[in-house]
């Protein structure tokens, strides 16, 4: 293989690139972000891994959303505090069912690169590029927003360095203690018109409290209790921004992205040749990597030599995003021959993207395909005696409507109430808890399959 730099990705034939007029303004902007301090350190990033590590041994399970764009608008206070908030509770109901660690991933701080189907956008005759995310240009159908702005990466590095302190400020200060957690779930269980389904699971969860209040383990006894580990990742689009914030790990001597804790692949940009998967071979963080339909078992397997030919547990997460309908068909595929191949990873399953529809003139996803995909994807993995590692979602913790179905039924027609999102589709905060407790039955259930398995033994 050739030699690896952060900009050698420079000489490969690359898609999704945004077409910058001033070439002179880019490259100043990319020469500025990279004297920035590095946004997550080396340290972080190999803790991550040895986490994702133990969900690829079948001893955790993954929780990795946030926002399909984060946008310069929504950059409140709010917002990240209702996100984690949800986030948290998902991640209480998970741990509690499938009586695992959950190792907690945000797409946050830091998820501004989209790739677009089109490079440019028609309407009533005029053509703009298309909108690619608010690192690169803006939203609105002018000239003006629509012009790749290189000024804006440094804003989203702010952002994103802001979004990080508030996260950290959160995971550590107290905030994301279990009690407080419990709390809010409690909230949300009542609230729920399908109370009942979820009060069985919610009362384990308070009786598990106060057991554990009585014998003196409560959050200011235990640091565990108190504090949380919650770790960044964005897909790694924009290769400019990723080369400027690629710094050498002074402990290790190795090459890290500090832009996040862990960054993946989109299913558009995973040519094995081309400049996306050149860049990510080379850093040391943890990767992900989308798969899609188009994805053949030989592809995989060349994908997988080549960002992880040491075979590295917990160093490659692979997001598999079918579709409610082809999960069946495309997955088991792909698990056999990373088997037969002795490779480790952690499966990871993203139920959004291959169940984006179209209802009421709006991009949307019906809640009952994201579950179908989800179950299929278990399903699969209890047949083929592989780990159901993770899922991967597109969520927010504000009640918008965007995703159709779920508990409080939204109709095609209530999509233009409160749909906000600036790319796809987003799960709102009672859909998330929903899956989560939808998800916490598989999870269950592959418990208790699990120790019959070993009971056989
Ligand atoms: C995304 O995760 O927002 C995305 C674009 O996904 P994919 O690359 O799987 O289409
Ligand atoms: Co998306």
């Amino acid at each position: 293989m050739t030699k690896w730099s952060p900009n050698s990705w420079r000489d490969k034939p690359i898609s999704q690139v945004p077409s910058y007029p001033d070439a002179a303004a880019l490259k100043e902007v990319e020469g500025r972000l990279a004297t920035f301090p590095p946004l997550v350190f080396a340290g972080e990033a190999r803790k991550l891994k040895k986490q994702l590590a133990t969900v690829a041994a079948g001893d955790a399970f993954l929780l990795q959303g946030g926002d399909c764009a984060e946008s310069f608008a929504e950059h409140g206070a709010d917002n990240i505090r209702d996100f984690f908030r949800v986030f948290l509770q998902m991640a209480v109901v998970m741990t509690f069912a499938g009586s695992q660690p959950v190792v907690k991933i945000g797409r946050v701080a830091g998820q501004f690169a989209k790739p677009r189907s089109a490079d440019t956008e028609t309407r009533d005759g005029v053509t703009l590029p298309s909108y690619r995310g608010d690192i690169i240009n803006g939203t609105s159908f002018d000239e003006k927003a629509r012009v790749p702005d290189p000024a804006r990466q440094e804003m989203a590095y702010r952002q994103s360095a802001a979004t990080l302190n508030l996260l950290r400020a959160f995971a550590q200060g107290g905030y994301a203690s279990l009690e407080n957690v419990h709390k809010w779930m409690l909230g949300f269980v009542s609230d729920s018109p399908q109370a009942e389904k979820y009060e069985s699971l919610a009362n384990r969860i308070t009786e598990t409290m106060e057991f554990m209040r009585a014998v003196g383990i409560t959050s200011e006894s235990n640091f565990a209790l108190r504090e949380t580990d919650f770790y960044t990742s964005h897909e790694a689009l924009l290769l400019g921004y990723e080369e400027a914030l690629t710094r050498v790990d002074s402990t290790s001597g190795d090459w890290y992205a500090t832009s996040g804790h862990m960054i993946w692949i989109g299913d558009r940009t995973r040519q094995p040749d081309h400049a996306h998967v050149e860049y990510a071979r080379g850093i040391k963080n943890p990767l992900g990597l989308k798969c899609g339909p188009s994805l053949e078992p030989d592809g995989l397997l060349r994908l997988i030599d080549t960002l992880n030919p040491e075979n590295e547990p917990g160093r490659l997460t692979l997001i598999a995003r079918f579709g409610a309908d082809k999960v069946a068909d495309h997955l088991p595929k792909l698990i056999r021959a990373v088997k037969k191949a002795g490779r480790s990873v952690v499966w990871s399953c993203d139920p959004m993207h291959g169940n984006t529809v179209t209802a009421a003139g709006y991009k949307t996803r019906p809640f009952d395909r994201i579950l179908k995909e989800v179950q299929g994807f278990f399903e699969v993995h209890h047949a083929e005696g592989t780990h159901p590692g993770g899922i991967h979602i597109e969520m927010t913790g504000k009640n918008v409507t965007e995703c159709t179905g779920g508990a409080r039924a939204i109709t095609a027609e209530n999509l233009q109430d409160r749909y906000h999102t600036h790319c796809d589709p987003r799960l709102n905060a009672d859909q998330s808890i929903e899956l989560a407790f939808l998800v916490s039955d598989l999870l269950k259930k592959s418990g208790t399959r699990q120790a019959h398995t070993q009971a056989a033994e």
